[in-house]
């Protein structure tokens, strides 16, 4: 099927908590259908990654770009060991965060059940078991699922049922509402094929990985992808996570200009008035401000502003996340934001 051509489906709609959910889940993936499942960071737009024709659909769904691989999630980590070699520094951060927000990308074993297009033809892969029981039953059942956001390519992530729908309804086949997102931001990523690099900064901050692996290299030191390669990292993308409004970032709520959202950090009043207004977090929260954050910047552009002005957010825990998320959807607007 040719990427601009998607399958359009009805999409189902189910609650976790459903009698045979995953049983319902597994079989729509068994059959090469997509399924979004609530991950703990954010919704996961599922398919069988040892499957091209599934595969294909993720990227038709998404109107992902092709050079942009997918992460693969296990159940559990012997079977994430049977597709990538697990070097030390990957295996100690396994042990200490796996099931969890991390992804080790990883050298591919060869002949490894993985359809090309999942690692965008690479030679390494993003390997995640995720926390929640339910996802980890699923693929328990089918073997490993890729599993990118659940969102059109450049644009917020999900964190509800309601933002898969928005974003994704007709697409895909089988929504399973687990409720909002536990933490609200994507996982951590980082590179074990040589010394461990952080690639995308996420739920695990870089403290709790450098307590087990030793200093990070810098997503900036990695060597940018050459045409037509895997791109290696999301930090090399510009515009990305981006809602439709423009975005000002670091204003505090003296300078927010009368007309402006504003996505809110504590609970000064500003000129955006209550009604165009969204506080991630009253008290300053980080934690509470990543659950609140990508449903806040969604609440801003339903509201109809052209510009959101954001509080300055602190470069703490995983408030160094959301700073990254925050600038990437600040950045310049292209035709392909990937
Ligand atoms: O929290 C998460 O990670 C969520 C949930 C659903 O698990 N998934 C997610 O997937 O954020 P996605 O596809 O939106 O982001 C995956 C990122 C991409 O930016 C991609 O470039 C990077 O991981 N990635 C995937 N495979 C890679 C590889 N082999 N080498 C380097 N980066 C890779
Ligand atoms: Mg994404």
């Amino acid at each position: 099927m040719p990427q601009d051509a998607p399958e359009y489906t009805a999409t189902r709609l189910i609650g976790i908590d459903e009698a045979d959910a995953i049983e319902i889940a597994a079989g729509t993936l068994m059959k090469g259908a997509l399924a979004a499942l609530p991950t703990e960071t954010v919704y996961g737009l599922c398919a069988l990654a040892a499957r091209d024709d599934a595969v294909a659909k993720v990227f038709a769904a998404k109107g992902r770009p092709a050079r942009n691989p997918l992460i693969v999630h296990g159940a559990d980590r012997a079977m994430l060991e049977a597709l990538a070699e697990f070097g030390p520094d990957a295996s100690a951060l396994a042990d200490a965060f796996w099931p969890g927000p991390l992804t080790l990308v990883a050298r591919k074993r060869p002949g490894a059940a993985l359809a090309a297009a999942a690692t965008a033809g690479g030679p390494t892969v993003a390997l995640r078991v995720p926390a929640p029981a339910f996802v980890r039953a699923v693929a328990e059942r089918t073997g490993p699922l890729v599993a990118p956001s659940a969102n059109r390519s450049g644009k917020v992530s999900a964190t509800s049922a309601k933002a898969v729908l928005e974003e994704l309804g007709g697409r895909i086949a089988l929504v399973v509402d687990g409720g909002p997102s536990a933490i609200g931001v994507e996982s951590t990523v980082i590179d074990t094929t040589g010394a461990p690099r952080l690639l995308r900064p996420g739920a695990i901050g870089r403290d709790a990985i450098e307590a087990v692996v030793g200093p990070l290299a810098a997503a900036a030191d990695a060597p940018a992808a050459g045409d037509g390669e895997p791109l290696r990292s999301p930090g090399l993308l510009g515009s990305h996570y981006a809602p439709s409004a423009r975005l000002r970032l670091d204003v505090e709520a003296a300078d927010v200009r009368p007309g402006e959202g504003w996505l809110a950090l504590g609970d000064a009043p500003s000129a955006a008035g209550e009604d165009h207004t969204v506080r991630l977090s009253a008290t300053g929260d980080v934690d509470e401000a990543a659950r609140a954050l990508y449903a806040g910047l969604r609440a801003l552009d339903a509201a109809g502003v052209a510009v959101i002005a954001v509080s300055p957010v602190p470069d703490r825990g995983i408030g160094a996340a959301i700073r990254d998320r925050l600038k990437r959807a600040a950045a310049p607007r292209t035709e392909d934001p990937e």
